[in-house]
């Protein structure tokens, strides 16, 4: 073991707490807890993910590691605390922000997400990659979730933390998130070392169903089965509870997931008027090359079925154009 590995693990550590004695021991922890409560997370749930505060005070984590001989330069190369401009001495990093600390596998304190209270850039402020922080190999709440992904080999992939918290309370206790960032091959075959299915549920918005629409094929280049639960109206999973409720994120949402091939031809719709005669063409087109595509015949009925039936053409035309197009990709191997 690396001593100064070791050593910016024991500073992260210290901040945690610090952090979370503040949100629940000080005055100036009560407006960040009134936040948190007014967003729906009361104190279990606070106390479960470890939540704190960082005041709004430039040195309270520096003299605290300060005083307990932590090496600051360290500290500083491992992006716990910042460095003043003119090198004078150290500074902290969050300022008035609650945070949210990102454990490692070992459930070790390696990193933070620090969110502003309301308006104001940036919105989430995170560690930046360290010796100990690999933002393409952690996925957020893993070590929490770990049990319940082995125990029911399904996973389910979240962009952000109020995500994973609030789905949580809901009774999702396989949850993480890749914390906004796009999800990496490395993401994938740690996942697939515990599970065989996934469930993505990003954000309802564009970028959200753009992600999961990139995320399919490097989970299921890992070996993982994947659904896609879709968030209506452009809500992210914390809206959606927030609005309608615990039971029915989990009925309407999570359960009611679709398999990532019926998730593409839903998501190549937002490319066509499907109105009009034309479009509509152009669009079962485009759905009929990809399931061409598909190895497994039964899937290609079923899905050459569903969207004939959906749209009143005829299966036996649509299935001859699949087999052709089968037919074309064969000769030009
Ligand atoms: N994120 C980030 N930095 C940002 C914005 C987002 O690191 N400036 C990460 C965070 O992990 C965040 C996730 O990306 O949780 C998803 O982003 P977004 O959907 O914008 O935020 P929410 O999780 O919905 O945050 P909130 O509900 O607190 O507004
Ligand atoms: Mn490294
Ligand atoms: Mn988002
Ligand atoms: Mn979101
Ligand atoms: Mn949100």
């Amino acid at each position: 073991e690396n001593p100064e590995r070791a050593r910016l693990q024991a500073g992260y550590e210290l901040a945690d707490k610090l952090y979370q004695y503040i949100l629940h021991n000080t005055e100036q922890g009560k407006v960040a807890k009134e936040y948190l409560k007014q967003r729906g997370i009361d104190d279990k749930l606070m106390e479960a993910f470890g939540i704190g505060y960082a005041p709004d005070r430039w040195d309270t984590l520096v003299k605290l590691l300060d005083k307990n001989q932590f090496p600051l330069t360290l500290m500083e190369q491992g992006g716990l605390i910042s460095a003043k401009q003119d090198g004078s001495g150290y500074v902290d990093k969050f300022r008035d922000r609650v945070m949210f600390p990102i454990k490692d596998w070992k459930g070790q304190t390696i990193a933070f997400g620090g969110r502003i209270m309301g308006q104001g850039q940036p919105k989430y402020m995170n560690s930046p990659e360290s010796m100990l922080f690999h933002k393409s190999r952690i996925l957020y709440n893993l070590h929490a979730a770990r049990p319940q992904i082995r125990k029911t080999q399904e996973l389910v992939l979240f962009e952000g933390y109020m995500d994973v918290m609030r789905s949580w309370d809901a009774g999702v206790h396989n949850g993480v998130a890749t914390m906004g960032t796009a999800l990496t091959q490395e993401h994938a075959e740690a996942i697939r070392r515990l599970a065989e299915r996934v469930i993505i549920a990003y954000d309802g918005d564009g970028a959200g169903q753009t992600a999961a629409y990139k995320s399919i094929p490097i989970l299921e280049n890992a070996g993982c089965q994947v659904r896609v639960a879709v968030l209506p109206g452009g809500l992210d999973p914390d809206e959606f509870i927030a609005k309608h409720g615990s039971e029915r994120f989990v009925r309407e949402v999570v359960e009611a997931a679709v398999p990532s091939i019926k998730y593409k031809l839903l998501y190549y719709r937002r490319n066509y008027r499907m109105q009009e005669d034309g479009e509509r063409l152009r669009y079962i087109q485009q759905a009929l090359r990809m399931i061409a595509g598909l190895v497994s015949p039964i899937e290609r009925e079923h899905y050459v079925k569903d969207i004939t039936s959906e749209f009143r053409y005829s299966f036996e035309t649509a299935m001859q154009t699949v087999n052709e197009i089968r037919l074309q990709a064969e000769k030009s191997d």
